[in-house]
């Protein structure tokens, strides 16, 4: 299949990730099915695509009538097999338990035409365990996008041992398509790039959090105002380069003996998830919520992201 053949999406799961990746193709000019075995959160993803659109156009984004435009092209169908019938590619965002998306690759397969595309969108799991339940191992590939979908730019893109050239090159240059940044990873491994490296800094924050070296509220704080403050603009990389590789290996001498290299979660954090501390969504986490908060943070997070997104297309035109 080539780019310009690709004219219908279906995106199954219209939970955290589904509706904002329907969104993202349907912004793109796409028709996208979305799907979703519950009814309720089928209906609140169009309404919540509606109100990300808005704070879109409130942004200087897209124009009012681009909301309206985009959401004519997204059609809610509770039933698998009328929502993937005619689909060029299906990216699937159920949850993240391997025996429902084994089972919904071997549905899929068996009800997409031969040409369609199969696209998994789990944070953790590996492609090919998916891709063998079909008969098309060749088109089924892993991208893995970042909360918020409709926002954040990257996605990385993960073949498995048998996904083909042609498969991957086609997503890689239908992504770059709908505006997103897609990054190839060369070896399947679980956790891919992106929660590797933030797990591994989520393990050293954890850690000193639990041991009290400072408030919640200081260790954000050193993160966004630090090294945070760099990293979305120039990357871990070139920041090694630029403040020299010598006196970087010198301090990871010194400190990788002292810092957290635990390989279970920490038990302060296992106690917060056993008391029912989950954040933002049970109104307690590290900090305190309200449900007027949560609406309030959500908006200013979607405001300030789309500064940065703008701020990153201006500096790849130029
Ligand atoms: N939340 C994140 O930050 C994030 C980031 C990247 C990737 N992911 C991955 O995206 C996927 C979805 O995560 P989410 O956060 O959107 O979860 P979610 O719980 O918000 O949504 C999952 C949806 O899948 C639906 N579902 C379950 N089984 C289904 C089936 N057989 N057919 C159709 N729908 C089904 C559920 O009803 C639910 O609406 C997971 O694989 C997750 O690991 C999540």
């Amino acid at each position: 299949m080539r780019l310009e053949d690709v004219k219908n999406m279906a995106v199954i799961g219209a939970g955290i990730m589904g509706h904002g990746i329907a969104q993202t193709f349907a912004s793109g000019g796409y028709r996208v099915s979305l799907s979703d075995v519950n009814d309720t959160i089928l209906n609140n993803a169009v309404n919540r695509i509606r109100g990300n659109l808005e704070t879109f156009a409130r942004n200087g984004f897209i124009s009012q009538d681009e909301i309206g435009n985009t959401l004519s092209r997204i059609t809610a169908i509770p039933d698998l097999q009328k929502a993937v019938c005619d689909a060029d590619i299906v990216i699937e965002a159920v949850i993240e338990d391997i025996e429902v998306k084994r089972k919904l690759f071997n549905q899929l397969d068996t009800l997409c035409p031969s040409r369609t595309i199969l696209a998994s969108n789990s944070s953790s799991l590996l492609i090919s365990d998916f891709a063998s339940r079909t008969k098309r191992q060749d088109r089924v590939v892993l991208t893995h996008w970042i909360n918020p979908p409709h926002i954040v730019p990257t996605v990385e893109i993960i073949k498995g041992d048998k996904t083909s050239d042609e498969t991957a090159d086609l997503i890689y240059a239908l992504l770059k398509k709908v505006g997103k940044l897609p990054v190839r990873i060369l070896k399947e491994i679980p956790g891919y790039l992106v929660n590797r490296i933030q797990l591994a800094m989520l393990r050293e924050v954890w850690y000193l959090w639990e041991q009290g070296v400072a408030t919640p509220e200081d260790i954000d704080l050193a993160v966004k105002g630090g090294f945070g403050f760099r990293l979305a603009s120039i990357g871990p990389l070139l920041t090694n380069d630029l403040g020299g590789n010598d006196t970087n290996y010198r301090v990871a001498k010194y400190l990788f003996p002292l810092i957290n290299d635990s390989h279970k979660p920490p038990l302060g954090l296992k106690k917060m998830v056993e008391a029912g501390e989950l954040g933002a969504k049970t109104g307690k986490g590290f900090f305190d919520y309200s449900h007027e908060e949560w609406d309030r943070i959500i908006e200013q997070r979607d405001r300030e992201f789309l500064q940065r997104l703008k701020a990153l297309y201006r500096s790849q035109q130029s």
